[in-house]
């Protein structure tokens, strides 16, 4: 009986017996290394499963810290979008005019003002004749660039233009347009630096 056994368990017939192998250590190895880098991987570029994160953001606070600060920085953004599209083909996008095409504003008197009546006059009916700006003169026409814009929009143009280029005055709101545009009269021209220093600042 227990011969019969050996002879079963043990052949002799020189048959492909299976054999129980281990795992090679190198594909142990490189499955762990492939797990460790897709785990690095989904770390930094998942947002971990937050349907607010997406590419290229890698996670919410990532996502928040791209995000303009307040509604400030989003109404000054606005502005600088504006301004680029109506007035910096003149001015410059870095505000420093061109030759005989435009004069500064960085730097401008007219734009930092303390008071806002008559730097919102400006872009409402226009500019003409001679102009001082930070000191070099100037003597040509600007129509009402902004006389087509909404409230809200020229208010955001003249507060970034206000706080930018080393500008540091304080914002002009949408009602602040609002007045001023009410004083306006309809077709009204371009206006003189003579008419301009009659209004209030
Ligand atoms: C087509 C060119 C042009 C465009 C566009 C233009 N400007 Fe002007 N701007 C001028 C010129 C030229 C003067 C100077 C006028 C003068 O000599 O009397 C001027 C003067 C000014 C001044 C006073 C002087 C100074 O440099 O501070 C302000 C403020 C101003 N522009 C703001 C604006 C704003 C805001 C816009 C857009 C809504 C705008 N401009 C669009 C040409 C332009």
């Amino acid at each position: 009986m227990s011969d019969e056994n050996k002879s079963c368990s043990v052949p002799s017939t020189g048959e492909p017996v299976a054999m129980q192998s281990t795992t090679p250590m190198w594909i142990i190895v490189t499955t762990l290394i492939l797990l460790f880098i897709g785990g690095v991987y989904f770390d930094r570029h998942s947002g971990w499963f937050d349907v607010k994160v997406y590419s290229p953001y890698s996670s919410a606070e990532n996502l928040e810290a791209y995000q303009p600060k307040s509604s400030e920085g989003a109404f000054i953004a606005r502005g600088k979008k504006t301004y680029e599209a109506v007035c910096g083909t003149c001015h410059g996008p870095d505000g420093l005019g061109k030759p005989d095409q435009a004069p500064p504003l960085a730097g401008s008197e007219w734009v930092t003002s303390k008071g806002i009546n008559r730097l919102i006059h400006i872009p409402l009916v226009g500019i003409a004749g001679p102009i001082s700006v930070a000191g070099k003169d100037w003597n040509m026409n600007m129509a009402a660039m902004g006389a087509a814009l909404p409230d809200e929009d020229l208010a955001a143009v003249l507060s970034y233009i206000r706080s930018s280029w080393g500008n540091k005055a304080s914002s002009i709101e949408s009602d602040d347009i609002k007045k001023v545009r009410a004083t306006i009269g309809v077709g009204a021209q371009p206006v003189t630096v003579e008419a301009l220093m009659k209004l209030p600042e």
